[in-house]
């Protein structure tokens, strides 16, 4: 059921054959897809038609998921590439196959992401790499691929999916909430200058005290610098190309050692909805929250 936040306007009809704007000739590609809402993500664009690019960082456990793909018969127009976000040299790769493969594409979801703390820890010993993942990673690409948008009348999408770990009330720290919280003055090297500083508090033994978000800190950190930087991209290409964030709520994945309120399937069908938004209703700039019992809403 599809229910709306108070305040927030409802832009979240199922898309139906009168506001279905793609064709199988619309191309998707989504990271991380070898498993959990990567993965329900890709079945779900092949199930209402799409192309899609099913990407993983390794190669075995991605042509394993092209092997249940075909199980399930819903494999005719998906396309797998290796892609690890955090190696240029695979992005590099990745891109030289597009070119080759696909003249242009229309969504873009930078899905892939890393968390090495389980539920209740939050150790910041691999905050570096969940830095250059989650946020770095998806920002490389987007970058990478921003010149095969298709400029179409139904304009090309970005959804960069978040978490709601990552939005600014979680941040209590006054100066980087100021840097943050700017939307006129917010740029890539402010963003920079937030990350860089908490990993040097990091370094230092003292990010626990300096305001940083309670939970899960350094992946926390690299959400709140993806939703920044979706401002910063949402507002440079308007017009051009809608750029939101989704947060798909607690969703059973190895990500929260399958604890969660909803499935993989079910965040998917949420995120596409967004993704495939008619052009009258699409919007730029968003951050939207799913909930199975709540529905989908924008918080922006
Ligand atoms: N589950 C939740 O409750 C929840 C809530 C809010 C937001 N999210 C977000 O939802 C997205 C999907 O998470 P999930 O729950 O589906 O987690 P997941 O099951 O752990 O899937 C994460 C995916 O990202 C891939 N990945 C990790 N590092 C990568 C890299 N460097 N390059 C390419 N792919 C990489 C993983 O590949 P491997 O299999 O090779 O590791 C895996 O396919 C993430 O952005 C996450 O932050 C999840």
């Amino acid at each position: 059921m599809v229910s709306f936040c108070r305040h927030q306007q409802p832009p979240l009809s199922h898309p139906t054959t009168t506001t279905r704007w793609w064709s199988k000739d619309s191309v998707a590609i989504v990271t991380g897809a070898n498993k959990g809402i990567g993965y329900a993500l890709v079945k779900r664009f092949a199930e209402l038609g799409l192309t899609v690019v099913l990407t993983a960082r390794d190669q075995s456990r991605g042509l394993q998921a092209m092997d249940s793909l075909k199980v399930l018969g819903v494999d005719h127009h998906v396309r797998f590439c290796q892609l690890d976000i955090s190696d240029p040299v695979s992005i590099r790769s990745f891109v030289s196959w597009f070119r080759s493969s696909f003249k242009a594409f229309d969504i873009l979801v930078n899905n892939a992401a890393v968390c090495f703390n389980a539920m209740n820890e939050n150790s910041m010993e691999y905050a570096e790499t969940v830095i250059k993942t989650n946020y770095y990673g998806s920002k490389q690409f987007t970058e990478a691929m921003l010149p095969f948008f298709r400029r179409s009348s139904s304009m090309s999408r970005i959804l960069n999916i978040s978490s709601r770990l990552g939005t600014l009330d979680k941040l209590n720290n006054p100066k980087m909430k100021a840097i943050l919280g700017d939307k006129e003055t917010l740029s890539e090297g402010r963003i920079d200058m937030v990350v860089n500083a908490f990993l040097e508090d990091v370094k230092e033994g003292r990010w626990n005290t300096q305001g940083w978000p309670e939970i899960w800190t350094d992946y926390s950190v690299a959400k709140l610098a993806l939703n920044a930087y979706s401002q910063v991209l949402a507002r440079r290409y308007e017009g051009v190309v809608s750029v939101n964030c989704f947060c798909p709520g607690f969703t059973q994945t190895t990500m929260t050692d399958g604890n969660g309120k909803h499935s993989a399937d079910d965040a998917a069908k949420m995120a596409a909805k967004i993704a495939l938004l008619p052009v009258p209703v699409l919007n730029t700039g968003k951050f939207y929250v799913g909930s199975t019992s709540r529905g989908i809403c924008s918080k922006l």
